[in-house]
């Protein structure tokens, strides 16, 4: 396995969080919920919601047999409510489709209304064990901070290197531990406005901070 992927699995091991509500169970519809409320919203503001929805929504049924402005009402708050829109489609979509059982190909699960590649990847990661890369906003930082990828996200090819990267790193045993390790890794060490590259395991090859830019990278949008 390389380097980046033992250390931060290591790293995870005393520096990471535990104790998340969405983290130790394999049930695909409580991560599933986890990432969608996670993709714009802060860890800290997603928990209450996070539990409050499962109160009333215990499985994918409950979910999908609700009405609309129910499920709405629960979101108020979080924003861009696409997303409870679609949580709710998907949920009738995996009931009346998949017989309530969260589907297991990673392109059925990119099928669904409100989940690309990255979110399914990390679904399946964590409920299935499946070796998936994923691709969020704190997995590019990282990686495109570590190899010093030039370039904005948004460019088809920078996309294509970045996913390549992520690919090359996901190991295929504990990719569970992986994924949360190397999200956990970008939400706290190496954040957007203050990465700790003094306290960091990745420092000794990290080409950002070699080359002195780490607040430069990741590029964004040209202007
Ligand atoms: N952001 C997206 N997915 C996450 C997860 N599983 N844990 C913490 N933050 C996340
Ligand atoms: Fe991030 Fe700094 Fe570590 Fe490089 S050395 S991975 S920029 S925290």
């Amino acid at each position: 396995m390389n380097h980046i992927t033992d250390t931060l699995v290591d790293w995870h091991a005393s520096h990471g969080r535990h104790d998340l509500p969405w983290q130790n169970t394999r049930d695909a519809y409580r991560i599933w919920l986890s990432e969608i409320m996670l993709q714009q919203t802060q860890v800290t503001t997603v928990i209450p919601y996070y539990e409050r929805f499962l109160q009333r929504f215990p499985n994918v049924t409950a979910l999908a047999e609700a009405a609309t402005d129910e499920v709405l009402h629960l979101w108020t708050g979080l924003g861009y409510y696409a997303r409870a829109r679609n949580l709710h489609k998907t949920a009738q979509i995996v009931t009346q489709q998949y017989n309530g059982k969260f589907p297991t190909d990673i392109d059925d699960v990119i099928a669904l209304p409100g989940i690309g590649k990255s979110t399914a990847g990390a679904i399946l990661a964590f409920s299935e064990h499946q070796p998936h890369a994923i691709l969020d906003g704190n997995v590019k930082r990282v990686l495109a901070r570590f190899y010093a990828v030039e370039g904005w996200y948004g460019n088809k090819a920078v996309e294509k290197q970045l996913w390549q990267l992520a690919q090359a790193n996901t190991p295929s045993s504990n990719v569970h531990i992986y994924t949360q390790a190397i999200m956990d890794f970008g939400a706290t060490l190496c954040s957007r406005s203050k990465p700790n590259c003094a306290a960091c395991p990745l420092q000794t090859n990290c080409k950002a901070f070699a080359q002195s830019r780490v607040t430069e990278l990741p590029h964004g949008k040209p202007k």
